[in-house]
C-alpha cells in the first residue's frame, strides 16, 4: 500500500491506498455477508417436540383395574391383570383430550363417546383411539412407543 510521510512525520495514507484498502473490506465484508446468509437458510429452523418414545414407570406402579389417564403425554395407562396397554387419549374427531370414564372415554369438545378399548361408542369420532406399543426395558420399566401404533387389544404381559 502507497503512503508518503505528512507535514508531521507521520504517514498519510494514498487516495489510492485508501481506495484499494477500503474494495479489499468490501469484498470480505460481502463474502461474510454471503457465508451467514448461507448458513442461515440452510440451517435446519425445526423445533422439537416430546419424544414420542418414553418411560411411565414400573409395572407395579399400575395395579391390575388401573386406567390412569397421563394428559401430559396423551394417553391412558390400562392395566387388565398382568396384561398392559396404552391407549391414545387424542380425540379422532379434532383433537381434544379424552377423560376416562366409567364405560371407556369421553370426548368433552362435541361429545363422542369409546368403549374401554377405545373403540367409538357414539358422537362425530370417525375412528377407534389408537393403541401403542408398550415394552420392558432391560431396567424394568414400561416405554410407550407412540411411533408404533398396534391392533387394539394387542397388550403387553408383564
Ligand atoms: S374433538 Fe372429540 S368429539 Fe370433537
Amino acid at each position: 500500500m502507497a503512503s508518503r510521510p505528512d507535514e508531521t512525520g507521520g504517514q498519510q495514507i494514498s487516495r489510492r491506498g485508501f481506495l484499494g484498502w477500503v474494495s479489499g473490506a468490501g469484498i470480505v465484508g460481502s463474502f461474510a455477508a454471503g457465508a451467514l446468509s448461507t448458513y442461515v437458510f440452510l440451517k435446519p429452523r425445526v423445533t422439537y417436540g416430546e419424544p414420542n418414545k418414553f418411560l411411565i414407570g414400573r409395572p407395579e406402579d399400575f395395579p391390575s383395574g388401573a386406567r390412569m389417564a397421563i394428559d401430559t403425554r396423551r394417553v391412558c395407562i390400562v392395566r387388565e391383570g398382568n396384561k398392559i396397554a396404552a391407549i391414545s387419549t387424542t380425540c379422532t374427531h379434532l383433537g381434544c383430550i379424552v377423560a376416562p370414564s366409567p364405560v371407556g372415554f369421553a370426548c368433552p369438545c362435541h361429545g363422542s363417546h369409546f368403549d374401554v378399548d377405545g373403540n367409538v361408542t357414539g358422537g362425530p369420532a370417525p375412528k377407534a383411539l389408537a393403541w401403542y406399543k408398550v415394552s420392558l426395558t432391560p431396567s424394568g420399566e414400561l416405554e410407550v412407543d407412540k411411533d408404533n401404533e398396534i391392533q387394539i387389544g394387542s397388550y403387553l404381559t408383564v
